[in-house]
């Protein structure tokens, strides 16, 4: 084995000659420094990892963010850990188009980093590609200290020091989905986190995103409008890598300073079954949404989607 490292154009890596079933120090060191120095990192590899290797992978990098407390159906075609991010029903079937699957497929055309709305630091999320598209359905990455590095001055100067809601619900509201205001779950799925955050290379970033709701001490049409401005400066084609996958294929990226989305396909035509898991800085693997909320709440597909 003879690890290749390739520079993608305009941000992130891409590692080939590796067997991510065949973890060891080294390669998790090597994993570990290409993702702190360029947050996006594409894995080519020899072979294609199961389910079961895919979680043992991302165990290695840190404790699992579980999609919910307890497996349940809609995700039942994958091992439990693994967020199902496909277009496909139990039956491995492509699901309704106009039932939730398609609607959180539309919630991540918007681009964001994962779980923001969360106070656990979501560390990174750990993309496979099981069943990809021959046309469309690319996934998106930016890098967020880029987009620092290039603000102005005085716009470094203005967002110093902001703070923002990150809000679940108001990403799902932006995609166009209808969401209850007097949801149980709402005060549970949002977190303040800094605006311009220092990322594990000690690089600083930009840090908004779909969940980006709020700006703290703003009042709404401001902080509405900053927030707007921030978005469409960093989501220029010019800071975009957009990821064609091929099967097999391992994305990683940083949620602490890159955003990410997928793109559109033809969602009645292909099939798409990409697998997720995300790992967090520490603690002990658990969900993103507390685990005493119920069952019934927790079985809500709009839960599923980041
Ligand atoms: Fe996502």
């Amino acid at each position: 084995m003879n690890p290749q490292v390739e520079l993608l154009e305009p941000c992130g890596a891409m590692l080939t000659d590796v067997d991510c079933a065949q973890l060891d120090t080294a390669l998790v060191t090597l994993i570990e420094d290409l993702m702190r120095e360029h947050a996006v990192l594409v894995i080519r590899g020899k072979g294609h990892l199961d389910d079961e290797q895919h979680l043992a992978f991302s165990r290695a990098f840190g404790p699992l963010e579980l999609p919910s407390a307890r497996p349940n159906a809609h995700m039942a075609r994958v091992a439990f850990g693994l967020y199902d991010v496909s277009n496909l029903g139990p039956d491995g079937e492509i699901a309704d188009p106009d039932g939730p699957r398609a609607k959180i497929a539309k919630g991540n055309e918007l681009f964001h980093a994962d779980s923001s709305f969360n106070d656990l630091p979501s560390k990174w999320s750990i993309l496979r590609g099981v069943i990809v598209t021959p046309e469309g359905g690319a996934t998106e990455l930016i890098d967020g200290r880029k987009v620092y590095d290039a603000l102005s001055d005085a716009s470094k100067a203005r967002i110093a020091g902001l703070e923002v809601e990150h809000d679940y619900f108001h990403s799902r509201r932006k995609a166009g989905a209808t969401v209850p205001s007097d949801s149980p779950l709402a005060p549970y799925m949002r977190a303040v986190h800094p605006l311009v955050r220092t990322s594990a290379s000690g690089r600083p970033t930009l840090f908004v995103g779909a969940h980006a709701a709020r700006i703290l001490g703003m009042d709404e049409a401001e902080s509405t409008a900053l927030i707007e401005e921030l978005l469409a400066f960093a989501t220029q084609r010019k800071f975009v890598y957009a990821h064609k996958w091929q099967a097999g294929d391992i994305v990683i990226w940083d949620n602490r300073c890159t955003l990410h989305r997928g793109t559109e396909y033809d969602y009645r035509r292909y099939k798409r079954d990409m697998r997720r898991s995300t790992v967090n800085e520490g603690g002990e693997e658990r969900s993103a949404i507390p685990a005493h909320l119920s069952l019934q709440m927790l079985s809500q597909p709009q839960a599923e989607a980041r």
